[in-house]
């Protein structure tokens, strides 16, 4: 899907994203939560990219860590802000670098099914690695899928990006 049909998607479909997903059988945001729960702090920042309704996101907030999100489609933003889980929602295209953060803002930043959207993920990872706080790992990982309702062919991944620092 180019990025305006994908635009047009995750605006058209945002009012029924989570109702979609759960139909989908989709628990990359339990696995996910699973994953890095122990590196999770109450008051933690955490950079949710590409937020959308917050299904990710939620977890961290349920955790209380402060969840900032950047998303391109506002009406998926709309959705995440009304399920108030965030202390910073901002409508950004993650195309456009710089992101629109401090350096060594960050505790974590998760990036959970989006980054196949991305064109340029080199810059996007040199700005990771910026508003991080230091000593950060990486965990990257993959996970297949069927999404049909996604109006995707066939098998497509999931990718899931969790950065932290690691000094807590
Ligand atoms: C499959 S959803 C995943 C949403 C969320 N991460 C979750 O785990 O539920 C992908 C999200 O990425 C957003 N997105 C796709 N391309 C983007 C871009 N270039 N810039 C910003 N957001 C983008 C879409 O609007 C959508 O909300």
């Amino acid at each position: 899907m180019d990025k305006e049909n994908n635009l047009f998607f995750s605006n058209q479909f945002a009012l029924k994203y989570d109702e979609l997903v759960g139909k989908q059988n989709w628990y990359g945001a339990e696995i996910l939560l699973g994953m890095i729960f122990n590196y999770l702090k109450p008051k933690d920042k955490i950079l949710d990219i590409g937020i959308g309704t917050g299904l990710s996101a939620s977890g961290f907030h349920t955790l209380g860590l402060e969840v900032y999100g950047l998303d391109y489609s506002n009406e998926m933003l709309e959705v995440c802000r009304q399920k108030d889980i965030s202390v910073d929602l901002k409508q950004f295209d993650l195309n456009d670098t710089p992101l629109p953060y401090p350096s060594n803002f960050f505790d974590h930043i998760s990036a959970n099914a989006i980054l196949y959207f991305i064109d340029r993920l080199d810059n996007l990872f040199e700005e990771i690695s910026r508003i991080i706080k230091k000593n950060g790992f990486t965990l990257l990982k993959k996970i297949e899928f069927i999404a049909e309702n996604f109006q995707m062919e066939g098998n497509s991944v999931s990718f899931i990006l969790y950065v932290t620092k690691a000094n807590q």
